[in-house]
């Protein structure tokens, strides 16, 4: 029976960091339920309620709403204890979770074991990623290998130590042999890790069936995603990228729902893009604009704190994000970050190192590292938006900077932010 309700996935179009958290929590509004579907404590999604800042890593930002659902699907690495500061953390400023978060039974567990690999696997590596130091690869890596532990092992004493030991002797003979030191730290946390396992394990739920449930009942659900397409396992700029499958697709598979039960996508681009951690990065721009956009739209990784570097909208990858997302529309967020640029470039072309242009965003990882962005030059608009409510009301220029972004992307707008405020937004009607 086809489902009833409504199912929205939020996925990041370019390196993460596009705004997800603050595009989720406004939509989490009309929602019942709110799940995530990848990745771990290596998202940082930083939210604003009033003058309160709340940085969410691992719980959907819906968790900010009243009432509303937030599940963590099955493809999601957790890290228990991080998990635990978090949910702490947001009783002790007043949010009330009773009843309100799920995690799903086969979702892998994440364990001190997989940081340290993680750092040891960077610390030593010529080519480095730029990971966030969370443990995400060798979590993965684990779940893959078919020597992961799942959430709903805790209920099994005997087979959780057999398969923690196994799991946790071979990672450390790994991390010795890239020349980093096991200490008796280590065996800490894990002590608190498993400590916390009932506690975790009395959140276990099916979010699958949950999720199908609700949208028989005629609920609506929001699936929220980390990261962004480019730094997707198979569609990013591989091996730069994170270990899981952060595009649309995912948020099916991640979740345990069929992806006919998903209907709308939504696609969250920033007005300009911005990266952190290593590999290429097309439109980077010269380092006194970076350094003037990094500024003016305060971009430093939520998790970590580094520097983003940042550059100018790239349509190439905007428009192969609108593919491998099948999105429905785009959000755009932090167009107010440009309201003082007098002229703002957009790319709509890469030239290859070949020398012929092209307008699809290349496979080769490498080439990619060479190619000049054939950019368009637009008039900025010179005035805030950060008052701007309704479209008609945005200065003209950044109507056209908008119209242009829709256009070269393949995807209509749906959803401008001109601030980190919750009421700064601009619902296309
Ligand atoms: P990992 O996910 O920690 O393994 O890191 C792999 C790559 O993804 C690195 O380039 C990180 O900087 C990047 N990355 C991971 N999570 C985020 C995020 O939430 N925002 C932006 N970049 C991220």
């Amino acid at each position: 029976m086809a489902a009833q309700g409504s199912c929205t996935v939020i996925v990041g179009c370019q390196w993460g960091d596009e705004g997800k958290g603050k595009i989720v929590d406004v939509l989490a509004e009309g929602v019942d339920i709110v799940a995530r579907y990848q990745g771990g404590a290596n998202a940082g999604h930083t939210v604003h309620v009033g003058e309160d800042e709340f940085v969410l890593h691992q719980i959907p930002s819906g968790i900010l709403h009243e009432g509303k659902k937030c599940l963590l699907g099955n493809g999601v690495v957790l890290d228990i204890r991080q998990f635990f500061e978090e949910y702490d953390a947001l009783i002790a400023r007043g949010v009330d979770l009773r009843g309100r978060v799920g995690v799903s039974n086969r979702a892998q567990l994440l364990f001190p074991y997989h940081r340290l690999l993680d750092n040891a696997a960077e610390d030593s590596a010529a080519q480095k990623i730029g990971t966030t130091g969370r443990g995400i690869g060798p979590a993965y890596e684990d779940k893959a290998g078919r020597r992961g532990v799942r959430v709903a092992d805790l209920g099994n004493t005997e087979k959780l130590q057999e398969r923690v030991h196994i799991a946790q002797d071979r990672i450390c003979r790994r991390v010795e042999q890239l020349g980093a030191v096991v200490t008796e730290q280590l065996d800490m946390e894990m002590a608190e890790a498993l400590a916390l396992g009932d506690r975790l394990l009395a959140l276990g739920t099916d979010v699958g069936r949950d999720i199908s449930r609700a949208l028989l009942d005629g609920r609506r659900v929001l699936l929220e995603g980390a990261q962004g397409t480019a730094l997707d396992l198979d569609h990013g700029t591989y091996p730069f990228v994170t270990s899981s499958n952060t595009t649309a697709a995912a948020a099916a598979t991640g979740t345990g729902i069929g992806p006919t039960s998903i209907d709308t996508v939504v696609g969250v681009v920033k007005a300009y893009t911005t990266r952190v951690g290593e590999g290429p990065f097309p439109t980077a721009c010269d380092p006194k604009m970076d350094e003037h956009i990094r500024a003016l739209g305060g971009e430093f990784g939520a998790t970590t704190g580094r520097p983003r570097r940042c550059g100018w909208f790239d349509s190439v990858l905007a428009r192969f994000a609108a593919q491998v997302n099948g999105l429905t529309g785009l959000a755009v967020t932090k167009l107010d970050v440009l309201d003082t640029i007098p002229e703002l470039q957009v790319a709509t072309g890469y030239r290859m190192p070949d020398g012929t242009v092209t307008d699809d965003f290349p496979a080769d990882t490498w080439s990619l590292s060479g190619v000049e962005p054939v950019y368009q030059t637009l008039p900025g608009w010179e005035q805030s938006t950060c008052e701007v409510r309704k479209l008609e009301n945005l200065p003209a220029n950044a109507r056209a900077y908008l119209d242009r972004v829709a256009e070269l992307a393949n995807a209509p707008v749906h959803w401008i932010s001109v601030g980190s405020k919750r009421s700064q937004i601009i619902e296309v009607a």
